[in-house]
């Protein structure tokens, strides 16, 4: 992606969807009585993960370590080959977070209808057998409801649109096939790699998590690239992800920080 077209794509993204949200800001309407009371401000935040996953890794992390887990089953869906959203979460430097926000504003499926098929492409849920719209809703209670706080991400509409926004913006298959880092059973990248690939083509440093397995025959770990997340600030900028402080380290409860002295795998997508 060259750096100038992506500024004026970028800068075009901003001027539309800046004038669309002065179209639809007006007040939001207040709920009657103490049934819809909301919060009265929620916890600062200093920037945006945007976080999107490589499907792949997701499943083979989940088939390797939950295939027991009921009728849930990794499925891919046939029209995903791409990364797809994970999602948006406020994040306060040095830490994780914060979350759940606003536990009276539950996820409503009707706000977002009109966005259904780029959700259900862009942002599917992997996992069959949960019920239709609860990836959403979960990304929506956990970190949506803690991004109103901006203006732009104000309500469901605005936090997915913005999302499905960022995730065409941030392209992350162009990103990586520009620098010739392609899903592969047999290439493998390094961590510098992959880190200079974005930086180049997104304009920040992000944060990586791994699926690191350990080999059956003890030799060590297999590193497959689950995410990639992006460091976006308030004004939709992407900036360096601050360096994980001590008390915070980048694991989830899936994935650890990409080492850097294990190649990395990007797998076919295979399903
Ligand atoms: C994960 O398991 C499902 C069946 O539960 C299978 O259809 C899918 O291909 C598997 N995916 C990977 C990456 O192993
Ligand atoms: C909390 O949720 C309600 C909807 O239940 C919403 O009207 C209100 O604006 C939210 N509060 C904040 C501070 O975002
Ligand atoms: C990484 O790629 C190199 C060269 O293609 C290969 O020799 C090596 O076995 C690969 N490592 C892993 C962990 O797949």
């Amino acid at each position: 992606m060259a750096a100038t077209s992506s500024f004026v794509k970028w800068t075009v993204f901003l001027v539309i969807f800046t004038s669309a949200f002065a179209l639809s800001s007006s007040k939001p309407t207040k709920c009657a009585g103490e049934t819809c009371k909301g919060v009265e401000a929620i916890p600062d935040w200093d920037y945006l993960l945007f976080v999107v996953q490589w499907p792949e890794s997701f499943c083979l992390y989940y088939n390797a370590s939950r295939s027991t887990n009921g009728d849930q089953k990794c499925i891919i869906p046939s029209g995903v080959r791409d990364w797809t959203v994970h999602g948006t979460w406020p994040t306060k430097i040095g830490t994780e977070g914060p979350t759940n926000c606003n536990n009276t504003w539950t996820f409503d499926f009707s706000k977002v209808k009109d966005l259904e098929s780029q959700l259900q492409k862009a942002w599917p849920d992997l996992l069959s057998g949960s019920t239709y719209d609860s990836f959403w809703a979960h990304e929506w209670d956990k970190h949506g409801t803690c991004a109103s706080s901006l203006p732009a991400l104000y309500g469901e509409h605005n936090y997915f649109g913005s999302t499905l926004k960022m995730h065409s913006h941030f392209n992350m298959d162009s990103i990586l096939s520009a620098a010739e880092i392609v899903p592969s059973k047999t290439s493998n990248y390094t961590r510098d790699a992959i880190f200079n690939a974005i930086k180049a083509g997104a304009g920040g440093m992000p944060d990586l998590t791994c699926y690191q397995k350990n080999l059956h025959d003890g030799s060590g770990i297999q590193q497959y690239l689950a995410e990639v997340r992006l460091c976006i600030d308030k004004t939709f900028k992407p900036m360096d992800c601050p360096k994980p402080s001590s008390k915070h380290v980048t694991r989830t409860a899936y994935y650890e920080p990409c080492s850097s002295k294990v190649p990395i795998m990007l797998p076919p997508i295979t399903a």
